[in-house]
């Protein structure tokens, strides 16, 4: 399975894009932990996308699109992909397709304010980037990590502001790219409301075909 997970920021993209990585055994690729392990690494990368990260804007084509390139070059991606958060400009979408021919496009969509909900409560384990919900998908243990015992922290750009602006930035820039993959007639949308069990359900049915 080569698949592109694209929606807004908050849609549960990483939520799902992890359940269905294990369900295809195929690695989860999210430009957005690659980028935030880069910044907390201080590497040139990270130095040169900060910036952007922190404000909620888009890191330039050329560095994603570098970094989407070497990243698919490594073994385990031979045998397919999520690819959560790449392509988010129509430039990254041609690129991609010139790299690899996605099987299938898969939209998550949600409500505006329901988004903010989403990514206003939202916690992400410092150590292993696990995500949480305060209230829709608690940790056993307030504030630690179920999986690694980590510390719970909350996004830098989870502040309501950035958020509202990181909707904007995928209304003006991602969001062209639905039409991008009807034409190609791989785009499958799934609504992204009810419970993330309910969800990976619906996914895995607009993936496969079947009728609910
Ligand atoms: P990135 O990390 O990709 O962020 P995003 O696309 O804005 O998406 P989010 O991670 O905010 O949300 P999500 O849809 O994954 O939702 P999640 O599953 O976490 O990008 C961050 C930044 O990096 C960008 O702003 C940009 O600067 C840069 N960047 C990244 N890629 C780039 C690119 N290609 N080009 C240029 N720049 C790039 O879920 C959200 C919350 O809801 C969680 O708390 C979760 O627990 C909860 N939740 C999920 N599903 C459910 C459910 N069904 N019910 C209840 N709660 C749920």
């Amino acid at each position: 399975m080569k698949l592109v997970l694209l929606g807004p920021p908050g849609a549960g993209k990483g939520t799902q894009a992890v359940r269905l990585a294990e369900h295809f055994g195929v690695p989860h690729i999210s430009t957005g932990d690659i980028l935030r392990r880069q910044v907390a690494e201080k590497t040139d990368l990270g130095k040169k996308a900060e910036r952007y990260v922190r404000a909620g804007k888009l890191v330039p084509d050329d560095v994603v699109i570098e970094m989407v390139r070497k990243r698919l070059k490594q073994k385990d991606a031979q045998k397919g992909f999520i690819l959560d958060g790449f392509p988010r400009t129509r430039e990254q979408a041609e690129a991609l397709d010139k790299m690899v021919k996605a099987d299938r496009a898969l939209l998550l969509f949600l409500d505006p304010e329901d988004l903010i909900k989403r990514s206003t409560g939202r916690r992400v384990c410092e150590n292993c980037e696990s995500v949480y919900h305060l209230l829709t998908n608690p940790p056993k243990e307030p504030g630690f990590c179920d999986r690694c015992g980590g510390k719970l922290i909350v996004r830098e750009d989870d502040r309501e502001e950035t958020v509202r602006h990181r909707i904007q930035v995928y209304d003006e820039q991602t969001k062209p790219l639905i039409s991008f993959y009807k034409e190609k007639g791989i785009l499958v949308q799934v609504y992204g409301s009810g419970l993330i069990d309910e969800v990976f359900e619906r996914a895995m049915d607009a993936l496969t075909g079947a009728k609910r």
